[in-house]
């Protein structure tokens, strides 16, 4: 038998539905831009973003961007026409200003029709961005700091990128909330900013939409989607391991450049350190050229990623990842990552707007 209601249903909408209508309202500026549901970037990922990765992030709602850093042309267009073949959402391509092809890789973006190239690897040329505008390819840029931010824009970057120190890979010195706290105030209504680095919940996604930025962009977290083709030993180390395992490489002596990783603790990071002390002492001996100690320095990672990720090779290879790491807790679809991250994203905004009435 039919129940009627002792009063009229409430019509007000619930604290859940006020979080997400918060939180649209707030990635609106930045989804609009990627032309996704969400402004969750999936970061390339060099041997783990591939075709069937980044598919699976724009089918969720997210941006995926396919990593070129490591493939000839040739291979990142096939990878370019996987990914559409298994999805008609928008999704960005990768590629580094520093690649022996960088040029070549511009030409193939722009004969593919790509719709947004995410430029890493330092400033890139002027001709490039001209080449890249032409073709209206949107470009997003890495900001390592609010001076590079300001000069990117002005070189014609159409969004940035601000990465910190607690990301996986290739990071700077500053932390993401010293460059939040730089660069979002001054340039967020200029260009649509996008942060990067140690965000492994939907709360801290919320504080920076709230600061303004246009969106987040993640790594680490993703590298343990089922979709993701890194090695299941690979998977485990990430299920593994705490925030404090994944470290910056170390440099022990000035003469010996080290470009700073954010990897996992392994035999490998060992190795590292005893091969850089052994060449200090052989300088300090005469027994090798400068010249030639930083060429063992700067070879010893050579192929080292693709080891690890490929190969499953966790003791030898580089276990590239973000302090975030201690958040990845298993295996999970790129959908389900991008859900919770939303869930817990907007109950943030939700309980922050209750606690004000
Ligand atoms: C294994 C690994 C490989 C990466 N490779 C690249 C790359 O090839 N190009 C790039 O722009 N960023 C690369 N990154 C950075 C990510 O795109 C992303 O910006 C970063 O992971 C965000 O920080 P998080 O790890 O704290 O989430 C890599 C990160 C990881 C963990």
């Amino acid at each position: 038998m039919a129940t009627t209601p002792l009063r009229p249903q409430d019509s007000r909408p619930t604290a859940e539905e006020t979080g997400r209508a918060r939180l649209d309202a707030l990635m609106a500026r930045g989804a609009a831009f990627l032309g996704a549901r969400h402004a969750i970037m999936g970061g390339a990922m060099t041997w783990v973003s591939d075709h069937a990765l980044v598919a699976a992030i724009s089918e969720a709602g997210g941006f995926g961007v396919l990593a070129g850093g490591a493939l000839s042309p040739e291979e990142l267009r096939a990878e370019i026409r996987a990914t559409r073949a298994r999805t008609k959402q928008p999704f960005g391509v990768n590629i580094i200003t520093l690649h022996p092809a960088f040029d070549a890789l511009v030409e193939m973006v722009v004969a593919e029709g790509v719709s947004h190239v995410v430029l890493g690897g330092g400033l890139p040329k002027a001709s490039a961005i001209k080449r890249l505008k032409e073709a209206d390819i949107r470009i997003l840029c890495f900001a390592p700091s609010r001076a590079v931010a300001r000069k990117l824009l002005r070189a014609g970057a159409d969004a940035l990128i601000i990465e910190g120190s607690e990301a996986g890979g290739h990071v700077g010195p500053v932390s993401t909330q010293v460059l939040a706290q730089e660069i979002l105030p001054e340039l967020a209504e200029a260009a649509p900013i996008f942060v990067a680095g140690g965000i492994g919940h939907g709360a801290l996604i919320a504080a920076y939409l709230e600061m303004g930025a246009a969106g987040v962009q993640l790594g680490t977290r993703f590298v343990c989607a089922r979709e993701s083709r890194a090695h299941p030993r690979f998977k485990q180390a990430f299920i593994r391991a705490h925030a404090r395992d994944a470290v910056t490489s170390v440099q022990l002596d000035p003469r010996l450049p080290v470009i700073p990783v954010r990897a996992l603790r392994n035999a490998a990071s060992e190795a590292f350190v005893r091969m850089q002390r052994e060449m200090i002492e052989k300088l300090e001996r005469g027994d090798v050229a400068l010249e030639d100690a930083r060429l063992a320095v700067e070879h010893f990672w050579a192929g080292a990623l693709r080891r690890a990720v490929i190969d499953g090779d966790v003791e030898n290879g580089s276990l590239m990842a973000g302090q975030s790491v201690g958040m990845v807790r298993g295996e999970q679809t790129a959908a389900e990552i991008i859900a919770e991250l939303i869930t817990q994203a907007a109950d943030q905004l939700a309980w922050e707007r209750a606690k004000a009435v």
